[in-house]
C-alpha cells in the first residue's frame, strides 16, 4: 500500500472515533465521507496517506446501552462495530486504520501516556461536583443547562448530579502555552468561526478537568488506583495514537509515534471541538509530544430544517440512503450542497434535484451525447487532435488551464463545495459549447476537422472533470474514464498512484486515436417521490 513508501510526503487524517451506542448515524457518515474525500485527494496529489477511523467504546453511555440490550459491553461493542464497517464499505470509504479503544494495544498506550502525564505532576486527586451529561460524557456548567437540567445538545436527556472523588488533569497549567499555540499556529483551528469560539473559551480562563470516574467498570483502571476508571475522553483521544502502530510492533508510544506523528488533520464536528482543540493539545504538551497540524470542526446537519434525533423520531439513516441511492449520490450531495464548516440541511427533494441536475444531466448527458457523436463521426476513437495546437483562448481550454490548481486549493482548504462548483463550471461550459458549435451541422457541411476539434475538446473536458471529481464520486469517475478508453479504477490505490495529479489534472492529455468504449449512462436519474 502507498503509505509504506517512505520517500513521499505524508498525510495522516482522522475521523472521530465514534461512540458505539448505536449504529452509525448520518453525522458519523458525514465526517467520514469528508475525511475519505480528503484522503483520496491527497493520494491523487501523490502523498502517502493514512486515513484513521474507529470507535470509542468505553464509558457510562456504552455500558448503559449494552445493559439495556441485555448484552455484555464487549459483546455489544463488537456487534455495533460490524455495522460501522459495513457502512464504510458501502460508502467506499478507504480507511487504512480502524482504531478500537477496547483493544489491548490501546490499553498499553493509554497506560504509558497516563504515566508520562503523572510524572509531569499534572494529575492530582480532587473532588468533582457538577452536572454530568452521560450522552456527551461531559460535565456541564449549570448555566448551560436547559429547563429540568437538560443538556443543550441532548434536550431530552437530564444531566446527572455527581459529587465524587476523581483524578484531575492540570489543564490550567497550560493556559499560556495554549494561547501561544493558537497565536503561533493560526491555522490550528478551522474554520475561523470555530477558532474564535475556542479563543474566547480559553480566554475566560481554563479549569482543570477530571480524568477518572468511580462506580464505573467499563474502561481502563487508573494505574495504581483501580477503584478509578480512566475518563472515556482521555482514553478515546489516545485512540488516534494507537491507530498509528504497525500491526506487529510492540504497543509503545515510541513505536506509535515513529512514522506518522503528528497527525496532519483531525476532522470533527463542532460539538467536540473543545476536546480536540483545548484538552487534547494540553494533554500532548504535558507528555512532551508535538501537536497535530490542524483541527477542522464542521457544522451540524438538520433534516428538512429540523434538528435530528432518535427521540425526535426524524433521523436520517445513512445505510438506507446508500442502499437506495448509491454511494456517489450520497457523497456528492453532502459535499457539494453543504459548505463544509457550516450547518447544512438534508431534504429529499433537494437531494434528488441536485444529483439529477449535476450528475445525470450536466455530466452524464454530456458524455453520452459526445460519445454518441464520436461513434458516428470518428469511428469510436478519440479524434486525432493535437491539444497543444488548440489556442489558449479556446473557451474550454481557457477554463481548464488553471482549474487543477484552483480545485487543489479548494480541496486543501476542505472547501469541497467550491471544488465541485469549479468543476461544474467546466461541465456547463462544455454543454453550452456543444450547443453553440453544433458538431452535427459541421459534419453535414463536411467540416471534419472542425468536428474533431469540437468533440476532442469536450471529451477532454469531461475527462478532466471526472478526474477532479474522483475524490467525491469515485465510481462515476471510473465509469467515465472507462468509457473514454482508460483502464483506471479510482477505487484502486495502485492505479491512482499512476494517474498522478501533475499529469491528469492538465487539460489536453486525452490520447488521440484512443479506442473509446460503448456509451452507457453513468448516472441514472432518480425519481422524485
Ligand atoms: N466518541 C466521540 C469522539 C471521540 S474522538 C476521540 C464522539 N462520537 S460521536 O459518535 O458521538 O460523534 C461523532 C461525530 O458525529 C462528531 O464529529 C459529531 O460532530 C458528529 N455529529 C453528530 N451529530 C451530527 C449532526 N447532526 N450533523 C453533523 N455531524 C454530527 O463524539
Amino acid at each position: 500500500m502507498s503509505h509504506t513508501d517512505t520517500s513521499k510526503s505524508k498525510f495522516a487524517v482522522t475521523t472521530p472515533l465514534y461512540y458505539v451506542n448505536g449504529l452509525p448515524h448520518i453525522g458519523s457518515a458525514y465526517t467520514t465521507i469528508a475525511a475519505d474525500a480528503t484522503a483520496r485527494f491527497e493520494r491523487l496529489r501523490g502523498k502517502s496517506v493514512l486515513l484513521i477511523t474507529g470507535t470509542d467504546e468505553h464509558g457510562q453511555k456504552i455500558q448503559r446501552t449494552a445493559q439495556s440490550n441485555g448484552l455484555q459491553p464487549q459483546e455489544h461493542c463488537d456487534k455495533v462495530v460490524a455495522g460501522f464497517d459495513t457502512l464504510w464499505q458501502k460508502l467506499d470509504i478507504q480507511y487504512d486504520r480502524f482504531s478500537r479503544t477496547t483493544s489491548s494495544r490501546h490499553e498499553a498506550i493509554v497506560k504509558e501516556f497516563f504515566g508520562r502525564v503523572w510524572e509531569q505532576g499534572d494529575i492530582y486527586l480532587g473532588q468533582q461536583k457538577g452536572w454530568y451529561c452521560v450522552s456527551c460524557e461531559e460535565f456541564k456548567e449549570e448555566r448551560e443547562l436547559l429547563a429540568e437540567k437538560c443538556c443543550p445538545i441532548h434536550p431530552n436527556i437530564k444531566a446527572e448530579w455527581r459529587d465524587e472523588q476523581n483524578y484531575f488533569f492540570r489543564l490550567s497549567k497550560y493556559q499560556n502555552q495554549l494561547e501561544e499555540l493558537y497565536q503561533n499556529k493560526p491555522d490550528f483551528i478551522q474554520p475561523e468561526s470555530r477558532r474564535n469560539e475556542v479563543l474566547s473559551f480559553v480566554h475566560q480562563g481554563l479549569q482543570d478537568f477530571s480524568i477518572s470516574r468511580v462506580n464505573l467498570d467499563w474502561g481502563f483502571p487508573v494505574p495504581g488506583d483501580p477503584k478509578h476508571t480512566i475518563y472515556v475522553w482521555f482514553d478515546a483521544l489516545l485512540g488516534y495514537v494507537t491507530a498509528l502502530l504497525e500491526q506487529n510492533s510492540e504497543p509503545t508510544l515510541e513505536n506509535a509515534l515513529k512514522q506518522w506523528w503528528p497527525i496532519n488533520l483531525h476532522l470533527i464536528g463542532k460539538d467536540i471541538l473543545r476536546f480536540h482543540a483545548v484538552y487534547w493539545p494540553a494533554m500532548l504538551m504535558s507528555a512532551y509530544l508535538p501537536i497535530p497540524d490542524r483541527v477542522f470542526g464542521h457544522g451540524f446537519l438538520t433534516k428538512d430544517g429540523h434538528k435530528m434525533g432518535k427521540s425526535l423520531g426524524n433521523t436520517l439513516d445513512p445505510i438506507e440512503l446508500v442502499n437506495r441511492y448509491g454511494a456517489d449520490a450520497v457523497r456528492y450531495y453532502f459535499l457539494k450542497e453543504i459548505e463544509f464548516g457550516r450547518d447544512g440541511d438534508f431534504n429529499k427533494t433537494r437531494f434528488i434535484d441536485t444529483v439529477n441536475a449535476d450528475l445525470a444531466k450536466s455530466l452524464g448527458n454530456l458524455l453520452n451525447r459526445t460519445l454518441g457523436m464520436t461513434n458516428k463521426y470518428c469511428q469510436a476513437h478519440v479524434p486525432d487532435v493535437d491539444a497543444s495546437n488548440i489556442p489558449a483562448e479556446h473557451p474550454l481550454k481557457a477554463i481548464s488551464l488553471e482549474l487543477g490548481e484552483r480545485v487543489a486549493r479548494a480541496y486543501q482548504s476542505l472547501a469541497f463545495s467550491e471544488a465541485c462548483r469549479e468543476i461544474l463550471t467546466l461541465v456547463r461550459a462544455s454543454n453550452k459549447f456543444i450547443d453553440e458549435q453544433t458538431p452535427w451541422s459541421l459534419y453535414k457541411e463536411g467540416k471534419q476537422q472542425a468536428v474533431e476539434e469540437v468533440l476532442y475538446s469536450i471529451l477532454e473536458s469531461v475527462r478532466l472533470a471526472a478526474y477532479l471529481l474522483s475524490s467525491v464520486i469515485p465510481n462515476i469517475s471510473t465509469d467515465i474514464y472507462h468509457q473514454l478508453g482508460f483502464g483506471i479504477d479510482f477505487n484502486n490505490q495502485t492505479m491512482v498512484e499512476v494517474a498522478t495529479y501533475d499529469t491528469h489534472s492538465i487539460w489536453g492529455i486525452l490520447p488521440p486515436n484512443q479506442k473509446l468504449n460503448k456509451p452507457k449512462p453513468v448516472f441514472v436519474p432518480l425519481e422524485q417521490e
